[in-house]
């Protein structure tokens, strides 16, 4: 063995104090206090950082690309990354509707919506033929972002929709209007896999499944990748995985550097670069209703949505 080149770019004394001083910052917003260069992005692959350019702007807009946000697993920043990947995707110019398609109504939340005092939500879209688009869709404080707004009454659209012709489709035919008027259409699922999951699934060309770096992460996504092979098989054989986005990554830590290496060894290439590291900033976000690009502008974890949406762009 070549001891003399470590496959490990980063220079060891710093991957050691940061084991060391690990106890004393467990809260710490590990994202800040790190140098730039400190970044895990580019040096898990064992090569240099990637560049993704900027995308060129676009003088017209549509048709959308519809991008289902999905794992049954809750707490994995499906709904942060539903928001901030929507939020640096309209820096870049693009036109992005964000649907939230869980009951418990976070994205709506997370966006400063009060969807509990609403009356018109998905859930009308779903189940009444006379329902307009324009009269749920809200705007969002984001500049070309949109959302449509979900509550408590989609749960009972689950229930309802059982016994419907066609119950995996009602979603696709919501949103169908929306298509020539959005470059991106991103979904926001709940945390199981049940009938709205599918319909999410059903509609989409595409699957961003966020996985948070830690320990029980991978349990259950041999579960997700069945249930999206299936719904390939039977309702949308043109829907992929656009990739799988590791999430809550501290890089102080031996564990979730070992975490996002196994996803690394599991999925190769569908993995981005971009890696949300875990900072109290999300937490924030959500009390302020805006997303981390105009709530922290210049941070990392800005940075990193931001990258992320380069590269969904490109890929
Ligand atoms: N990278 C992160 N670092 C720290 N906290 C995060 C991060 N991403 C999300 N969170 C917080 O974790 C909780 C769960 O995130 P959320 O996006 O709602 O997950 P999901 O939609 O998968 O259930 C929220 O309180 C959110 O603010
Ligand atoms: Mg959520």
């Amino acid at each position: 063995m070549d001891t003399s080149q470590p496959s490990d770019p980063r220079p060891q004394p710093f991957a050691r104090d940061m084991e060391i001083t690990r106890e004393s910052h467990d809260d710490a917003d590990v994202t800040e206090a790190l140098p730039e260069d400190a970044a895990p992005a580019a040096d898990a692959r064992g090569r240099g950082r990637v560049v993704v350019p900027v995308p060129a702007p676009l003088t017209e807009h549509g048709p959308a690309r519809v991008i289902a946000i999905a794992n049954q697993k809750g707490g994995v920043g499906k709904t942060t990354s539903t928001i901030n990947l929507g939020a640096a995707l309209a820096e870049y110019g693009r036109k992005v509707l964000l649907v939230d398609f869980d009951p418990q109504g976070a994205l709506s939340v997370g966006l400063g919506v009060p969807a509990h005092e609403l009356d018109d939500t998905i859930y009308n879209l779903l189940m009444e033929r006379s329902a307009e688009l324009d009269e749920v869709i809200r705007d969002t404080g984001v500049e070309g972002m949109d959302l449509l707004p979900s509550n408590i009454d989609l749960s009972a659209a689950e229930v309802q929709l059982v016994t419907e012709v066609g119950r995996e489709q009602a979603l696709g035919r919501a949103i169908k209007p929306a298509l020539d008027r959005y470059d991106f259409i991103l979904i926001d699922c709940q945390p199981s896999l049940g009938l709205l999951t599918i319909n999410a699934l059903a509609c989409a060309d595409q699957v961003l499944v966020p996985l948070a770096c830690e320990f029980f992460s991978l349990r259950g996504v041999a579960l997700l990748m069945d249930t999206i092979d299936k719904v390939k098989d039977r309702l949308n054989p043109d829907l992929r995985i656009l990739g799988i986005l590791a999430t809550m990554f501290d890089p102080r830590t031996l564990h979730t550097r070992e975490v996002r290496q196994r996803v690394l060894e599991a999925f190769g290439d569908l993995v981005f670069e971009s890696t949300i590291n875990r900072t109290v900033k999300f937490p924030e976000t959500t009390v302020a209703g805006e997303p981390i690009t105009t709530w922290a502008p210049t941070s990392n974890a800005a940075e990193a949505y931001r990258l992320l949406a380069r590269e969904v762009v490109a890929r």
